[in-house]
């Protein structure tokens, strides 16, 4: 690859290219001056090289060499030569050869840097956001870049040849059902109405299936005014897909393909397909969530029937109020001391639960104390219901279901980190089926669990009179690892079904007008069985890339409060822009 102002990257050169001449071009690194000889690293994308300036080769490069700063930005011409003797450094690519400087041409000059980029000292992270093209430059950052262009390009090419076409959906759009907050954009053209920024495509490729376009896929931008988390950010990619005509076997098929090519071809591993399926159900039962992380070997086991039988008031108590008892093992746990112990209850107080109940199995034997309100027959059941082996430590929260499941979910993730449980050899892919169709909001009313569009399960049909909140649906996540990577369902292709749903939901005619436009009057027209998913681009290359920060693979992230420190956004703007949206600014303190 010819480039201008450079014959090589300055990664690139090697023994074998001793005695050649060679263009580089990049930023000063590293700068020793020795008085006579002058070493400078440059550095550019693909690495750095070690250049030196010597009087005796040319003087007016190595005058100027000794202005040199850290960041300046120059190109030299030059001979590749063999390090002397001793000098090699095997830590480093180039690190057998160096250039012996015969044209130096500083392009530009750098103010000293807020932080190191040559060194690796931890930087305060508002002052990396503040500077990101500078932290970029330190090049773990550029590096997963360049990993996010190889995914994209992989999953461009793998769909494409699945005749799936990549279709560009607006951007200035109407509100999308996914139950964030919108982003909302002013319209000048019509004071007092506004745009929404998409929190998905999900219309416009239901849209485009009726409009008969068969396989569709997107790498698109969605925006979401919820609260951030590590994996979460206000701004981020999903490769969003959708097809009629098909089955979800297939889109599961399709999917566990797309992620071994993506794998062999991005970080080289090999990936084992199907996938594993659990439902909804066996997630929560066994785990305590949606989303478990595979790679750790605990499961929770449901013990209200031993508690029952047993004389201890907490669990009894808890029976009473409609509660649940719930276990988990941890595998050679007994020596986990009781300031740990008290640790771990603190850890799982947070999540609203009164205690953190343990027995320990040593010298073949329960003991804690607890042991004594279970008698012989209950500690055997406990024993084989856990598989207990010599040295394990059981723990047990007692609490309303939904609390004893959070508080078990995290402590069995918490525990497994802290105590290297996690099988790290193999990634764990899981196809999460048959959620249900509603949840209970805040009041008791039914709200769609995925979106409305969702199918039901055609098992649950009758359900849907009777128990609606019973109901399952035709949706499903893909995770991976702990983390929920992707989500999609059967979509409702009957108007009459839909119809059914909005009424379930509470939504009148008007607002269904209002909240889904023409998309409800679209699915009169003849819409095909089509079915979909959209993955977390984001969230996948956090996983490929080894990182627990989301923004590491973002180039221009926001920080946990949806701030950009770098342009300094959101921010105010001029009044007269205010006035031509006819947009007044409250001040609430006033
Ligand atoms: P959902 O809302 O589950 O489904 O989003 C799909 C996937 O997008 C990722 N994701 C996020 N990643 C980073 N930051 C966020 N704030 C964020 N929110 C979601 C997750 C998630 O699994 N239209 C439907 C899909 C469909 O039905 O086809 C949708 O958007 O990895
Ligand atoms: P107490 O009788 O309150 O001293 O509790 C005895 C043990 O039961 C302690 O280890 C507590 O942490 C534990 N415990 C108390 N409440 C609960 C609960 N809701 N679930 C599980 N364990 C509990």
């Amino acid at each position: 690859m010819a480039y201008n102002m450079k014959t090589h990257h300055c990664g690139e050169l090697r023994k074998s290219d001793i005695a050649q001449s060679i263009t580089l071009s990049g930023w000063v690194h590293r700068r020793r001056d020795h008085g006579g000889l002058i070493f400078i690293d440059l550095r550019d994308i693909g690495g750095i090289t070690q250049l030196v300036f010597d009087p005796n080769v040319e003087q007016k490069s190595h005058k100027l060499a000794h202005q040199l700063r850290s960041e300046w930005v120059l190109q030299v011409k030059g001979t590749v030569i063999p390090r002397s003797e001793g000098m090699q450094n095997p830590k480093m690519k180039t690190g057998d050869i160096e250039i012996k400087v015969e044209h130096l041409e500083i392009f530009s000059q750098a103010k000293t840097p807020p932080f190191s980029i040559c060194d690796e000292e931890e930087v305060r992270e508002d002052l990396k956001l503040k500077y990101r093209y500078l932290d970029l430059r330190r090049g773990p950052l550029l590096h997963n870049l360049r990993m996010r262009h190889k995914v994209m390009l992989n999953v461009r090419n793998f769909l494409s040849d699945l005749s799936f076409y990549e279709v560009t959906t607006p951007i200035l759009s109407k509100s999308t059902p996914e139950g964030a907050r919108d982003y909302l954009v002013p319209s000048r053209i019509h004071p007092g109405t506004f745009y929404a920024l998409p929190q998905s495509p999900q219309m416009f490729k239901q849209l485009l299936m009726i409009g008969g376009l068969n396989r569709y896929f997107q790498i698109c931008s969605c925006f979401r005014d919820e609260d951030l988390r590590a994996d979460r950010q206000p701004e981020f990619s999903q490769i969003d897909i959708e097809m009629s005509f098909d089955t979800i076997e297939n889109l599961f098929a399709i999917i566990e393909s797309l992620f071994q090519s993506i794998y062999s071809s991005c970080v080289d591993k090999t990936i084992q397909a199907p996938f594993k399926h659990l439902s909804y159900e066996t997630c929560m039962e066994s785990y305590g969530t949606d989303k478990p992380d595979l790679r750790i070997p605990i499961k929770l086991h449901r013990v209200n029937d031993i508690a029952q039988r047993s004389s201890f008031s907490v669990f009894l108590d808890q029976l009473k109020m409609g509660g649940c008892i719930k276990g988990m093992r941890v595998p050679q746990g007994a020596d986990l001391s009781r300031k740990k112990i008290d640790e771990h209850t603190q850890f799982v107080s947070q999540f609203g639960v009164k205690g953190l109940a343990w027995m320990k199995f040593q010298n073949g034997k329960l003991n804690s104390s607890i042991v004594k309100f279970f008698d012989e027959t209950l500690q055997k059941e406990l024993i084989n219901l856990f598989e207990m082996e010599e040295n394990d430590l059981l723990f047990f929260v007692a609490d309303q279901e939904s609390r004893v499941n959070q508080a078990l979910d995290q402590l069995r993730r918490h525990i497994a980190k802290e105590r290297g449980l996690i099988k790290t050899e193999q990634d764990a892919f899981l196809w999460v089926t048959d959620f249900p169709l509603f949840v209970r909001g805040d009041n008791g009313e039914l709200e769609a669990c995925h979106h409305p569009f969702t199918c039901p399960h055609p098992e649950d049909m009758e359900l849907l009179d009777s128990k609606p909140h019973q109901t399952r649906s035709l949706s499903y996540d893909l995770v991976l690892n702990g983390y929920e990577i992707a989500s999609g369902s059967q979509r409702i292709h009957d108007s009459k079904i839909q119809e059914k749903i909005f009424s379930l939901l509470k939504l009148s005619k008007s607002e269904i007008k209002e909240k889904f436009g023409s998309f409800v009057e679209a699915l009169e027209f003849g819409t095909p069985p089509h079915l979909g998913i959209a993955l977390g681009l984001d969230r996948m290359l956090m996983i490929l890339l080894d990182t627990e920060n989301i923004k590491d693979v973002i180039a221009f992230p926001k920080t946990q409060k949806a701030s950009d420190l770098m342009l300094d956004s959101p921010s105010d703007v001029d009044l007269s822009q205010l006035n031509e949206l006819k947009i007044d600014i409250r001040n609430e303190g006033a």
